[in-house]
Protein backbone atom coordinates (compact mmCIF):
# COMPACT_ATOMS: atom_id res chain seq x y z
CA UNK A 1 0.00 0.00 0.00
CA UNK A 2 1.35 2.97 -1.04
CA UNK A 3 2.08 5.91 1.63
CA UNK A 4 -1.04 7.87 0.13
CA UNK A 5 -3.67 5.32 -0.15
CA UNK A 6 -2.25 4.17 4.00
CA UNK A 7 -3.33 7.79 4.92
CA UNK A 8 -6.88 7.75 3.08
CA UNK A 9 -9.92 9.95 4.88
CA UNK A 10 -12.27 7.58 6.05
CA UNK A 11 -14.77 9.03 3.79
CA UNK A 12 -13.09 7.23 1.14
CA UNK A 13 -14.26 4.19 1.03
CA UNK A 14 -14.24 0.97 -0.90
CA UNK A 15 -16.38 1.12 -4.06
CA UNK A 16 -16.72 -1.32 -7.03
CA UNK A 17 -16.26 -0.37 -10.41
CA UNK A 18 -14.08 -3.08 -11.34
CA UNK A 19 -16.73 -5.34 -13.34
CA UNK A 20 -17.83 -2.47 -15.97
CA UNK A 21 -14.00 -2.11 -16.03
CA UNK A 22 -13.79 -5.11 -16.67
CA UNK A 23 -16.61 -5.11 -19.62
CA UNK A 24 -15.49 -2.32 -21.23
CA UNK A 25 -11.87 -3.96 -21.11
CA UNK A 26 -13.33 -6.75 -22.79
CA UNK A 27 -15.42 -5.22 -25.53
CA UNK A 28 -12.56 -3.01 -26.80
CA UNK A 29 -10.46 -6.21 -27.45
CA UNK A 30 -13.85 -8.07 -29.61
CA UNK A 31 -14.86 -6.58 -32.83
CA UNK A 32 -18.58 -6.24 -34.01
CA UNK A 33 -19.57 -5.62 -30.70
CA UNK A 34 -23.28 -4.59 -30.45
CA UNK A 35 -23.39 -2.58 -26.80
CA UNK A 36 -26.90 -2.52 -25.16
CA UNK A 37 -24.64 -1.20 -21.62
CA UNK A 38 -24.17 2.18 -20.89
CA UNK A 39 -26.68 4.82 -20.42
CA UNK A 40 -25.40 7.03 -23.41
CA UNK A 41 -27.71 7.99 -26.66
CA UNK A 42 -25.92 6.42 -29.88
CA UNK A 43 -27.56 9.17 -31.69
CA UNK A 44 -24.91 12.46 -31.95
CA UNK A 45 -25.95 15.59 -30.86
CA UNK A 46 -28.34 17.55 -33.04
CA UNK A 47 -26.70 19.74 -35.48
CA UNK A 48 -27.93 23.06 -34.74
CA UNK A 49 -26.59 22.55 -30.96
CA UNK A 50 -23.11 21.55 -32.47
CA UNK A 51 -23.18 24.59 -34.66
CA UNK A 52 -24.45 26.56 -31.91
CA UNK A 53 -21.41 25.49 -30.08
CA UNK A 54 -18.70 25.99 -33.12
CA UNK A 55 -20.36 29.58 -33.31
CA UNK A 56 -19.69 30.51 -29.72
CA UNK A 57 -16.04 29.38 -30.05
CA UNK A 58 -15.69 31.63 -32.85
CA UNK A 59 -17.30 34.42 -30.99
CA UNK A 60 -14.27 34.18 -28.19
CA UNK A 61 -16.33 32.22 -25.51
CA UNK A 62 -13.71 30.95 -24.02
CA UNK A 63 -13.28 32.21 -20.75
CA UNK A 64 -14.87 31.68 -17.02
CA UNK A 65 -18.71 32.50 -16.79
CA UNK A 66 -20.58 32.94 -13.43
CA UNK A 67 -20.42 30.10 -11.00
CA UNK A 68 -24.20 29.23 -11.32
CA UNK A 69 -23.88 29.73 -15.26
CA UNK A 70 -24.97 32.15 -18.04
CA UNK A 71 -27.44 34.09 -17.33
CA UNK A 72 -29.46 33.46 -20.67
CA UNK A 73 -29.16 29.67 -20.27
CA UNK A 74 -30.37 29.68 -16.47
CA UNK A 75 -33.61 32.27 -17.88
CA UNK A 76 -34.22 29.48 -20.66
CA UNK A 77 -34.04 26.57 -18.97
CA UNK A 78 -36.53 28.36 -15.53
CA UNK A 79 -38.56 28.85 -19.04
CA UNK A 80 -38.31 25.11 -20.00
CA UNK A 81 -39.00 24.07 -16.59
CA UNK A 82 -42.37 25.79 -16.56
CA UNK A 83 -43.69 25.08 -19.69
CA UNK A 84 -42.54 21.26 -19.71
CA UNK A 85 -43.45 20.60 -16.19
CA UNK A 86 -45.17 23.37 -14.34
CA UNK A 87 -42.38 23.97 -11.58
CA UNK A 88 -42.24 27.85 -11.22
CA UNK A 89 -38.84 28.37 -10.76
CA UNK A 90 -37.04 31.71 -12.07
CA UNK A 91 -33.38 32.17 -13.53
CA UNK A 92 -32.28 33.15 -10.22
CA UNK A 93 -32.88 28.89 -8.74
CA UNK A 94 -31.09 27.34 -11.55
CA UNK A 95 -27.33 26.49 -10.59
CA UNK A 96 -25.98 25.12 -13.81
CA UNK A 97 -23.42 22.40 -12.98
CA UNK A 98 -21.23 19.88 -15.16
CA UNK A 99 -23.79 17.36 -15.93
CA UNK A 100 -26.68 16.32 -13.40
CA UNK A 101 -23.84 14.26 -11.52
CA UNK A 102 -21.88 17.38 -10.36
CA UNK A 103 -25.91 18.26 -8.89
CA UNK A 104 -26.03 14.91 -7.39
CA UNK A 105 -22.62 15.86 -5.47
CA UNK A 106 -23.38 19.62 -4.67
CA UNK A 107 -27.06 18.74 -2.78
CA UNK A 108 -25.94 16.19 -1.28
CA UNK A 109 -22.80 18.41 0.47
CA UNK A 110 -25.27 20.56 1.18
CA UNK A 111 -27.64 18.61 2.87
CA UNK A 112 -25.84 15.52 4.20
CA UNK A 113 -23.78 15.14 7.63
CA UNK A 114 -22.49 12.32 9.06
CA UNK A 115 -24.97 9.64 10.12
CA UNK A 116 -27.99 11.16 8.35
CA UNK A 117 -29.57 8.46 6.59
CA UNK A 118 -30.76 8.85 2.85
CA UNK A 119 -33.27 7.16 1.21
CA UNK A 120 -33.34 6.04 -2.99
CA UNK A 121 -35.35 4.60 -4.71
CA UNK A 122 -34.01 1.05 -5.65
CA UNK A 123 -32.26 -0.50 -8.10
CA UNK A 124 -30.21 2.49 -8.76
CA UNK A 125 -28.25 4.94 -9.88
CA UNK A 126 -25.49 4.12 -7.87
CA UNK A 127 -23.65 7.78 -8.24
CA UNK A 128 -26.17 8.33 -5.10
CA UNK A 129 -24.65 5.91 -3.00
CA UNK A 130 -21.32 7.18 -3.35
CA UNK A 131 -22.12 10.61 -3.46
CA UNK A 132 -24.03 10.38 -0.15
CA UNK A 133 -20.97 8.25 1.29
CA UNK A 134 -18.44 11.08 0.63
CA UNK A 135 -20.62 13.10 2.33
CA UNK A 136 -20.78 10.44 5.73
CA UNK A 137 -24.19 9.38 5.30
CA UNK A 138 -25.84 6.20 4.92
CA UNK A 139 -27.78 5.58 2.22
CA UNK A 140 -30.62 3.64 2.63
CA UNK A 141 -32.15 1.73 -0.84
CA UNK A 142 -36.41 1.30 -1.16
CA UNK A 143 -36.44 -1.50 -2.89
CA UNK A 144 -39.41 -1.24 -5.83
CA UNK A 145 -40.26 -5.33 -7.29
CA UNK A 146 -40.70 -6.73 -11.11
CA UNK A 147 -43.81 -8.26 -10.27
CA UNK A 148 -45.18 -4.69 -9.83
CA UNK A 149 -43.47 -3.31 -12.76
CA UNK A 150 -40.69 -1.81 -10.12
CA UNK A 151 -42.96 0.90 -9.12
CA UNK A 152 -42.36 2.73 -6.02
CA UNK A 153 -44.28 1.74 -3.10
CA UNK A 154 -45.09 4.74 -0.39
CA UNK A 155 -44.92 1.77 2.11
CA UNK A 156 -41.84 0.88 1.28
CA UNK A 157 -40.64 4.30 1.68
CA UNK A 158 -42.55 4.87 5.11
CA UNK A 159 -40.98 1.41 6.64
CA UNK A 160 -37.52 2.88 6.17
CA UNK A 161 -38.08 6.60 7.88
CA UNK A 162 -35.89 7.00 11.39
CA UNK A 163 -34.89 9.57 13.56
CA UNK A 164 -31.95 9.92 11.45
CA UNK A 165 -33.81 10.08 7.77
CA UNK A 166 -32.98 13.46 6.17
CA UNK A 167 -33.45 13.15 2.26
CA UNK A 168 -35.80 11.10 -0.16
CA UNK A 169 -34.08 10.63 -3.55
CA UNK A 170 -37.11 10.64 -6.29
CA UNK A 171 -35.67 8.99 -9.64
CA UNK A 172 -38.55 9.24 -11.80
CA UNK A 173 -38.48 7.75 -14.75
CA UNK A 174 -35.82 5.55 -12.56
CA UNK A 175 -32.55 3.98 -13.90
CA UNK A 176 -32.04 0.86 -14.69
CA UNK A 177 -35.93 -0.15 -14.38
CA UNK A 178 -37.33 2.55 -17.05
CA UNK A 179 -40.43 3.15 -13.56
CA UNK A 180 -42.32 6.30 -13.61
CA UNK A 181 -43.80 6.64 -10.38
CA UNK A 182 -47.45 8.11 -11.24
CA UNK A 183 -48.88 11.35 -10.05
CA UNK A 184 -51.37 9.61 -7.47
CA UNK A 185 -47.87 8.26 -5.71
CA UNK A 186 -45.60 11.54 -6.36
CA UNK A 187 -48.95 13.10 -4.29
CA UNK A 188 -48.43 10.27 -1.21
CA UNK A 189 -44.37 11.04 -1.25
CA UNK A 190 -45.35 14.36 -0.97
CA UNK A 191 -47.58 13.88 2.13
CA UNK A 192 -44.90 11.15 3.55
CA UNK A 193 -42.44 14.09 3.17
CA UNK A 194 -44.13 17.01 4.56
CA UNK A 195 -45.71 14.53 7.30
CA UNK A 196 -42.11 13.20 8.41
CA UNK A 197 -40.14 16.38 7.45
CA UNK A 198 -38.07 15.05 4.75
CA UNK A 199 -36.33 16.75 1.91
CA UNK A 200 -36.45 15.56 -1.70
CA UNK A 201 -33.85 15.45 -4.18
CA UNK A 202 -36.42 15.27 -7.73
CA UNK A 203 -33.87 13.51 -10.52
CA UNK A 204 -35.57 14.34 -13.49
CA UNK A 205 -33.10 13.36 -16.17
CA UNK A 206 -35.43 11.41 -18.15
CA UNK A 207 -38.58 13.11 -17.76
CA UNK A 208 -38.84 14.40 -21.62
CA UNK A 209 -38.77 10.18 -22.37
CA UNK A 210 -41.95 8.72 -21.30
CA UNK A 211 -44.20 6.45 -23.27
CA UNK A 212 -48.06 6.68 -23.12
CA UNK A 213 -49.94 6.43 -20.93
CA UNK A 214 -47.49 7.40 -18.31
CA UNK A 215 -47.12 10.92 -16.72
CA UNK A 216 -44.77 12.65 -15.28
CA UNK A 217 -45.16 14.68 -12.54
CA UNK A 218 -42.63 17.03 -10.73
CA UNK A 219 -42.88 16.81 -7.00
CA UNK A 220 -41.85 20.85 -6.73
CA UNK A 221 -45.40 21.43 -8.20
CA UNK A 222 -47.07 20.68 -5.02
CA UNK A 223 -48.44 22.49 -2.43
CA UNK A 224 -45.47 23.11 -0.04
CA UNK A 225 -43.08 20.69 -1.81
CA UNK A 226 -41.04 23.75 -3.51
CA UNK A 227 -39.53 24.84 -0.03
CA UNK A 228 -38.29 20.95 0.57
CA UNK A 229 -37.46 19.80 -2.88
CA UNK A 230 -34.42 20.27 -5.23
CA UNK A 231 -35.08 19.39 -8.67
CA UNK A 232 -32.15 18.14 -11.26
CA UNK A 233 -32.31 17.58 -15.02
CA UNK A 234 -29.78 18.34 -17.68
CA UNK A 235 -29.49 17.58 -21.31
CA UNK A 236 -27.26 14.41 -21.28
CA UNK A 237 -29.97 12.17 -22.46
CA UNK A 238 -32.68 14.43 -23.73
CA UNK A 239 -30.50 15.93 -26.29
CA UNK A 240 -28.16 13.22 -26.67
CA UNK A 241 -25.16 15.72 -24.64
CA UNK A 242 -23.22 13.31 -22.92
CA UNK A 243 -20.14 14.65 -23.67
CA UNK A 244 -21.07 18.36 -23.27
CA UNK A 245 -21.67 17.89 -19.13
CA UNK A 246 -24.21 20.31 -18.69
CA UNK A 247 -26.91 19.34 -15.38
CA UNK A 248 -28.35 21.84 -13.73
CA UNK A 249 -29.95 21.69 -10.20
CA UNK A 250 -33.17 23.93 -9.82
CA UNK A 251 -33.57 25.39 -5.59
CA UNK A 252 -35.09 28.14 -3.41
CA UNK A 253 -33.17 31.44 -4.01
CA UNK A 254 -31.28 31.40 -0.67
CA UNK A 255 -30.20 27.93 -1.08
CA UNK A 256 -28.64 28.70 -4.68
CA UNK A 257 -26.93 31.54 -2.50
CA UNK A 258 -25.43 29.39 0.03
CA UNK A 259 -24.63 27.01 -2.97
CA UNK A 260 -23.12 29.01 -4.76
CA UNK A 261 -19.32 29.09 -3.38
CA UNK A 262 -19.18 25.25 -3.19
CA UNK A 263 -20.49 25.03 -6.64
CA UNK A 264 -17.25 27.58 -7.39
CA UNK A 265 -15.20 25.11 -5.21
CA UNK A 266 -16.20 22.27 -7.30
CA UNK A 267 -15.24 23.15 -11.24
CA UNK A 268 -15.69 27.03 -11.18
CA UNK A 269 -17.96 27.10 -13.81
CA UNK A 270 -19.65 24.24 -16.42
CA UNK A 271 -17.33 24.47 -19.78
CA UNK A 272 -18.40 27.92 -21.52
CA UNK A 273 -18.87 26.33 -24.73
CA UNK A 274 -21.24 23.26 -23.43
CA UNK A 275 -23.47 26.11 -22.27
CA UNK A 276 -24.00 27.74 -25.39
CA UNK A 277 -24.70 24.50 -26.65
CA UNK A 278 -27.31 23.80 -24.14
CA UNK A 279 -28.74 26.80 -24.63
CA UNK A 280 -29.31 26.60 -28.17
CA UNK A 281 -30.68 22.85 -27.18
CA UNK A 282 -33.53 24.65 -25.58
CA UNK A 283 -34.44 27.57 -27.53
CA UNK A 284 -33.60 26.03 -31.35
CA UNK A 285 -35.77 23.43 -32.71
CA UNK A 286 -37.36 20.38 -30.92
CA UNK A 287 -37.52 17.95 -33.87
CA UNK A 288 -34.74 16.08 -33.15
CA UNK A 289 -35.55 15.36 -29.92
CA UNK A 290 -38.62 14.20 -31.50
CA UNK A 291 -37.61 12.13 -34.28
CA UNK A 292 -35.19 10.47 -31.41
CA UNK A 293 -37.98 10.34 -28.72
CA UNK A 294 -40.27 8.03 -31.63
CA UNK A 295 -36.84 6.17 -32.78
CA UNK A 296 -36.74 4.97 -29.01
CA UNK A 297 -40.48 4.43 -28.71
CA UNK A 298 -40.23 1.76 -32.10
CA UNK A 299 -37.17 0.19 -30.20
CA UNK A 300 -39.14 -0.29 -26.76
CA UNK A 301 -42.12 -1.48 -28.89
CA UNK A 302 -40.04 -4.21 -30.63
CA UNK A 303 -37.82 -5.51 -27.65
CA UNK A 304 -40.86 -5.98 -25.42
CA UNK A 305 -42.53 -8.84 -27.20
CA UNK A 306 -39.54 -9.83 -28.36
CA UNK A 307 -37.84 -10.27 -24.94
CA UNK A 308 -40.87 -12.25 -24.24
CA UNK A 309 -40.94 -14.73 -26.54
CA UNK A 310 -37.89 -15.33 -25.66
CA UNK A 311 -38.65 -16.88 -22.72
CA UNK A 312 -37.85 -13.67 -20.18
CA UNK A 313 -39.94 -11.38 -18.32
CA UNK A 314 -39.18 -7.93 -16.95
CA UNK A 315 -40.98 -4.64 -15.37
CA UNK A 316 -42.59 -2.90 -18.03
CA UNK A 317 -40.96 0.57 -18.09
CA UNK A 318 -43.03 4.01 -18.50
CA UNK A 319 -39.74 5.56 -19.57
CA UNK A 320 -36.50 6.78 -20.07
CA UNK A 321 -34.37 4.03 -22.48
CA UNK A 322 -34.10 0.75 -20.71
CA UNK A 323 -35.48 -2.88 -19.97
CA UNK A 324 -35.15 -4.24 -16.80
CA UNK A 325 -34.51 -7.84 -17.99
CA UNK A 326 -34.83 -10.94 -15.56
CA UNK A 327 -32.61 -13.35 -16.94
CA UNK A 328 -32.96 -15.87 -14.44
CA UNK A 329 -34.21 -18.72 -16.43
CA UNK A 330 -30.83 -18.64 -18.20
CA UNK A 331 -29.56 -20.38 -15.06
CA UNK A 332 -26.96 -18.21 -15.30
CA UNK A 333 -26.55 -15.19 -12.07
CA UNK A 334 -26.55 -12.45 -13.95
CA UNK A 335 -22.97 -10.73 -13.65
CA UNK A 336 -21.87 -14.06 -15.39
CA UNK A 337 -24.25 -14.18 -18.06
CA UNK A 338 -23.40 -10.58 -19.18
CA UNK A 339 -19.86 -11.28 -19.11
CA UNK A 340 -20.21 -14.90 -20.95
CA UNK A 341 -23.23 -13.09 -23.44
CA UNK A 342 -20.01 -10.17 -24.20
CA UNK A 343 -17.35 -12.83 -24.78
CA UNK A 344 -19.10 -15.44 -26.43
CA UNK A 345 -21.88 -12.94 -28.63
CA UNK A 346 -20.66 -9.75 -28.13
CA UNK A 347 -23.49 -8.75 -27.12
CA UNK A 348 -22.76 -5.92 -24.33
CA UNK A 349 -25.32 -5.28 -21.35
CA UNK A 350 -24.84 -4.70 -17.43
CA UNK A 351 -26.09 -7.01 -14.76
CA UNK A 352 -28.28 -5.47 -12.08
CA UNK A 353 -25.69 -6.31 -9.97
CA UNK A 354 -24.27 -2.47 -10.99
CA UNK A 355 -27.09 -1.30 -9.75
CA UNK A 356 -27.29 -1.84 -6.52
CA UNK A 357 -29.78 -4.83 -6.69
CA UNK A 358 -28.77 -7.90 -4.29
CA UNK A 359 -30.51 -9.78 -6.55
CA UNK A 360 -28.58 -11.79 -9.43
CA UNK A 361 -32.20 -12.35 -11.76
CA UNK A 362 -31.55 -8.72 -13.66
CA UNK A 363 -29.97 -7.46 -16.57
CA UNK A 364 -30.05 -3.56 -17.63
CA UNK A 365 -30.79 -3.50 -21.95
CA UNK A 366 -30.30 0.05 -22.77
CA UNK A 367 -31.77 0.01 -26.32
CA UNK A 368 -29.29 2.50 -27.56
CA UNK A 369 -28.44 1.46 -30.94
CA UNK A 370 -30.23 1.21 -33.88
CA UNK A 371 -33.32 -1.16 -34.46
CA UNK A 372 -31.59 -3.48 -36.82
CA UNK A 373 -28.37 -3.62 -34.70
CA UNK A 374 -31.41 -4.41 -31.08
CA UNK A 375 -32.29 -7.63 -33.58
CA UNK A 376 -29.30 -9.05 -34.21
CA UNK A 377 -28.56 -8.72 -30.47
CA UNK A 378 -32.03 -10.01 -29.62
CA UNK A 379 -30.79 -13.12 -31.86
CA UNK A 380 -27.47 -13.53 -29.89
CA UNK A 381 -29.08 -13.42 -26.67
CA UNK A 382 -31.78 -15.82 -27.93
CA UNK A 383 -28.81 -18.29 -28.87
CA UNK A 384 -26.81 -17.76 -26.13
CA UNK A 385 -29.51 -18.44 -23.70
CA UNK A 386 -30.67 -21.47 -25.62
CA UNK A 387 -27.22 -22.83 -25.21
CA UNK A 388 -26.78 -21.95 -21.67
CA UNK A 389 -30.04 -22.88 -20.31
CA UNK A 390 -29.80 -26.01 -17.63
C1 LIG B 1 -30.71 8.87 -12.80
C2 LIG B 1 -29.49 9.56 -13.33
N1 LIG B 1 -29.13 10.73 -12.78
C3 LIG B 1 -28.04 11.38 -13.22
C4 LIG B 1 -27.23 10.87 -14.23
C5 LIG B 1 -26.01 11.64 -14.64
O1 LIG B 1 -26.19 12.26 -15.86
P1 LIG B 1 -25.29 13.45 -16.40
O2 LIG B 1 -24.25 13.76 -15.38
O3 LIG B 1 -24.69 12.96 -17.68
O4 LIG B 1 -26.23 14.62 -16.59
C6 LIG B 1 -27.58 9.65 -14.83
C7 LIG B 1 -26.74 9.07 -15.88
O5 LIG B 1 -26.88 7.93 -16.28
C8 LIG B 1 -28.75 8.97 -14.37
O6 LIG B 1 -29.14 7.81 -14.89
Amino acid sequence: MSLLTGRLAPRIVEEDGSFRTRMLGIAAGMKDVIALGRGDPDFHTPKHIVDAAKAALDANAHHYTGPTGLPELRQAIAQDLKSSYGLDYNAGNIVVTAGVQESIMLAMLALVEAGDEVLITSPRFTTYDTAVRLCGGVPVPVPTFEAKDFALDPAEIRKRITRRTKVFVLVSPNNPTGAVTPPAVIRQIADLAIKHDLLIIADEIYAKMLYAPNEHLSIATLPGMKERTITLNGFSKTYAMTGWRVGYLAAPLDFVEKVTEPRHTLSINTCTVSQHAALAALTGPQDALHAMLAEYAERRAWLMPALTDAGFTFGHPGGAFYIYTNVAYSGLPAPLFCERLLKETGVMVFPGTMFGDDSTDYIRISYLQPLERIKVAMDRIRGFTRGVRP
